[in-house]
Formats: C-alpha cells, sequence, structure tokens
C-alpha cells in the first residue's frame, strides 16, 4: 500500500473501535459474577461467527437479531440462566456505549483538517445511530454506512466498497480504522489505507497481509495523515 497518497476521508468500524464494549463484560460480570468476561467472549466471538456463517450461506438477518442469539448461545454455553430481564439489560447495555476517552478529540481534529467522515458498520442503522448519540458523536459524520444495505457482512467486498461509493473517492484515498484485525485486514486486502488499533495488545492475524498503520489508541491516525 503506498502511503504517500492523500487521505480524503477516514472511515471507522463500529464497536471496539469507536464504541467501548467494555460496559457490557462490566455488567455480564455484575449479572453472573466469575463469568462476565467469558460471557462476553463467547458472546463477541459467535457474534462475529454468525456473520460470516450466514454471509457464506446467504442467510442474512440483521446485526441486532445475531447479536441476541450470540447471548442465548454464550449463556447456553456456559450453562447460564439468562432470564427475560437479564437478557434485555445486556441487550440495551449493547445499545448504550461509551466512547474511548481519545475518541472525541480525535474526531475533532480530523475534522478540523477538513477530512470527511464516516462509519462502516456490520451494525443496524438504528444500532449505530442509538451509539452514536450515547456516546455524544451525533453531527460528526459525514456517511454512517451500514451493511443492511447489502444484506451481507464484513469481510465481503460489497461492504468495504459502500465507502468509496459513498465518498465518492478512490478507495486508497480513503483510511479505514478497526480495532478488529480482521476488519483491517479485509479493508487493506480491499484496498484502502487502514489502521488497526490493537487496543487489546492481540497479535496479528495469519492472514499475511498487514494493515499500513498498527496503533494503540484512536489517536495513531495521525501517523497516516499529513498536517
Ligand atoms: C462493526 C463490528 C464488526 O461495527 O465491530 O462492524
Amino acid at each position: 500500500m503506498n502511503k504517500d497518497i492523500e487521505i480524503k476521508a477516514v472511515i471507522f468500524d463500529a464497536y471496539g473501535t469507536l464504541f467501548d464494549v467494555y460496559s457490557v463484560g462490566a455488567l455480564a460480570e455484575e449479572l453472573f459474577p466469575g463469568h462476565g468476561k467469558a460471557l462476553a467472549n463467547i458472546w463477541r466471538d459467535r457474534q462475529i461467527d454468525y456473520t460470516r456463517i450466514r454471509t457464506l450461506c446467504d442467510q442474512y438477518i440483521d446485526f441486532w437479531e445475531i447479536t441476541k442469539d450470540a447471548l442465548r448461545f454464550a449463556c447456553a454455553s456456559l450453562k447460564l440462566d439468562l432470564t427475560d430481564d437479564k437478557f434485555d439489560k445486556l441487550m440495551q447495555q449493547y445499545a448504550h456505549l461509551a466512547a474511548f476517552p481519545e475518541n472525541l478529540g480525535v474526531l475533532d481534529q480530523l475534522r478540523a483538517k477538513g477530512l470527511a467522515l464516516g462509519i462502516l458498520s456490520n451494525g443496524t442503522r438504528e444500532m449505530i445511530d442509538s451509539a452514536v448519540g450515547s456516546a455524544q458523536m451525533d453531527g460528526y459524520f459525514d456517511h454512517i454506512l451500514t451493511v443492511e444495505a447489502i444484506r451481507k457482512f464484513k469481510t465481503v467486498p460489497e461492504a468495504y466498497q459502500l465507502g468509496p461509493d459513498s465518498f465518492n473517492l478512490n478507495t486508497n484515498e480513503i483510511l479505514f480504522v478497526s480495532s478488529n484485525c480482521w476488519d483491517a485486514c479485509g479493508a487493506t486486502w480491499f484496498g484502502y489505507q487502514t489502521l488497526w488499533v490493537n487496543r487489546a495488545d492481540m497479535p496479528i492475524e495469519e492472514l499475511h497481509v498487514t494493515p499500513s498503520v498498527i496503533g494503540t489508541t484512536l489517536n495513531d491516525v495521525f501517523q497516516l495523515i499529513k498536517d
């Protein structure tokens, strides 16, 4: 990837990148003491697995429904009694996430530099609008793109194509930012300049592709953006 091409827009993944899903694990621990971490991990892994299985088999249902299914599976696998009340509390927590502390400042600086900003998420528009509101990010984004338009989930090329189509830019003029390594890798394959925000200190995926930059917070976008 040629890092000398000037970036004109920045597109962010949503969950874990802009919105901190930590509070979901904390509530899971409160509701199921001793199991919060395992529950949050299985929930997240199954959520992403189901997006892939459903995309491969052309069996789309939206991300909110998938998130519910994954929560049910996670509790069943840990033999936890998921009452309706606990189910609702956990799903509502998912709908109202906080931003990571540095995020609003980074968005402000990017806008001040004249960059167009967007979100490209597997989530539904309703989920993203709710999270944007909770994180006080209203008004920052030129485009909020969700895969509902194509009824397939990232990492299919059609999902990443929503970016250049909506911003009317070449793919390599857009910086795609994700804290999910698989997503940053998919976007790199597609042709974006990419930042993997490795917040969780994970090893890089063994996919034989490397994001343009690997950082630890959203501030690392400035490694790719000229003054
Ligand atoms: C998203 C998930 C994958 O927002 O984080 O697309």
